[in-house]
């Protein structure tokens, strides 16, 4: 059967700051999908990250289709209500626009959906973060699709050594979807180029060159485009199918041993290393670090397993342990060079506003006249 799989999520108040939802408004959302799922969505589950609340739907009306977009927004919007009630922080934060039209694409949450025909046996993994943007996972995904370092898969598997197609965007451009295809393993270096600027290229889907077939889909929303002003990072939501054709699980989870710096973290400004960690984490050091889930589904005639939780695994105890020490290094450095996002990655206005007023402060320093020696 032709399925999709859509996870949609927004942040829309927590918990004693940026921190988590509370279970009330948790509660919230999954009563309301829970109710109206029947008749529309074949299967869903609702969880959180950090402050961020996802819902992943399956169903077989193809990625975009008005009504899940609706139910994703409306129960985001009776979430809020939830929240503000209780006197939660950020309140519909989200939520950018009043009304919805048609398309939650552009109106603050998250999306990334994918079709495909199910496999007998359809495994996928399901990663969302929090306090970072879509870039987070460039290098996860071009070291598990296009390094043979990290996926044996790549010269052991004869369907993999194809190779994989790579979509990227240009987050930064404002008027419409500025894509570029690339294919690995020929062109790895042209995707590294634009995959090394991660607050500008963002890897927006991934797709098997022997079948065709759809890997990957990353959400890529730049809240800050949408808003015109800071709203909090977009924290990325992301799908990828798993096994057979494409990279195993584990070589989708290896790359996250790296912990690498991560645009983010406190006021969403900061350098900070990515921490894989355990389904429904909050957050708690420098508002962040920025982390990460993973949730493995096996999903059949539209139906889904419980998930496992892949970085719940005693293994992740040690890569967390070495991802705090990086993070509490970098922050000795406070605010110099760059531990601290360039200029136009923040996401305050404080510092410009500053340097706009010392500029005036600034003069050329009059030259001595030369001194003559006699
Ligand atoms: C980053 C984030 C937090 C807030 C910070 C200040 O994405 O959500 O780090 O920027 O807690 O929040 P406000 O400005 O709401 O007090
Ligand atoms: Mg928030
Ligand atoms: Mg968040």
């Amino acid at each position: 059967m032709k399925l999709t799989l859509s996870v949609i999520k927004a942040d829309i108040g927590s918990v004693g700051g940026h921190v988590a939802p509370s279970q009330h408004l948790l509660q919230t959302v999954k009563d309301y999908i829970g109710k109206r799922a029947p008749g529309l969505l074949l299967d869903h589950y609702i969880s959180y990250t950090g402050d961020d609340i996802a819902i992943l739907m399956t169903h077989t009306h193809g990625p975009n289709d008005e009504h899940v977009h609706q139910l994703a927004w409306d129960a985001f919007r009776a979430g809020t209500d939830a929240a503000r009630k209780e006197g939660l922080y950020g309140a519909g934060q989200d939520l950018l626009k009043d009304s919805f039209s048609g398309n939650v694409k552009g109106m603050g949450p998250a999306v990334a959906e994918m079709e495909f025909e199910e496999r007998t046996s359809e495994p996928f993994l399901f990663f969302a973060a929090d306090k970072t943007d879509p870039g987070a996972f460039n290098l996860p995904l071009y070291l598990a699709f296009a390094d043979v370092m990290n996926t044996p898969g790549l010269i052991l598997s004869p369907k993999m050594s194809h190779g994989y197609r790579f979509v990227i965007m240009d987050v930064s451009n404002t008027t419409g979807d500025r894509i570029i295809e690339l294919n690995a393993p020929e062109e790895i270096y042209d995707i590294a180029a634009l995959l090394r600027d991660p607050e500008r290229f963002v890897v927006e889907s991934v797709w098997s060159r022997a079948t065709g077939e759809q890997a990957v889909a990353v959400a890529t929303s730049r809240l800050h485009n949408i808003a015109g002003k800071y709203t909090g990072k977009d924290d990325p939501v992301m799908l990828v199918r798993v096994q057979m054709n494409f990279p195993a699980t584990g070589e989708i989870l290896a790359p996250y041993t790296v912990g690498h710096f991560v645009g983010g973290g406190m006021r969403g400004s900061h350098q900070v290393p990515l921490m894989p960690v355990k389904l429904n984490t909050g957050i708690s050091y420098f508002d962040g670090p920025p982390i990460v889930s993973s949730a493995g589904f096996c999903v059949h005639n539209g139906i889904l397993t419980e998930p496992m939780d892949n970085f719940a695994h005693p293994f992740w105890d040690t890569v967390r342990d070495r991802v705090a020490t990086k993070a509490i290094e970098i922050r000795r450095q406070g605010f110099v060079g760059t531990s601290m996002l360039p200029m136009n990655e923040l996401e305050y206005t404080g510092i410009s506003e500053k340097l706009g007023d010392l500029d005036k402060r600034f003069r050329i320093r009059e030259a001595k006249p030369e001194l003559t020696r006699v």
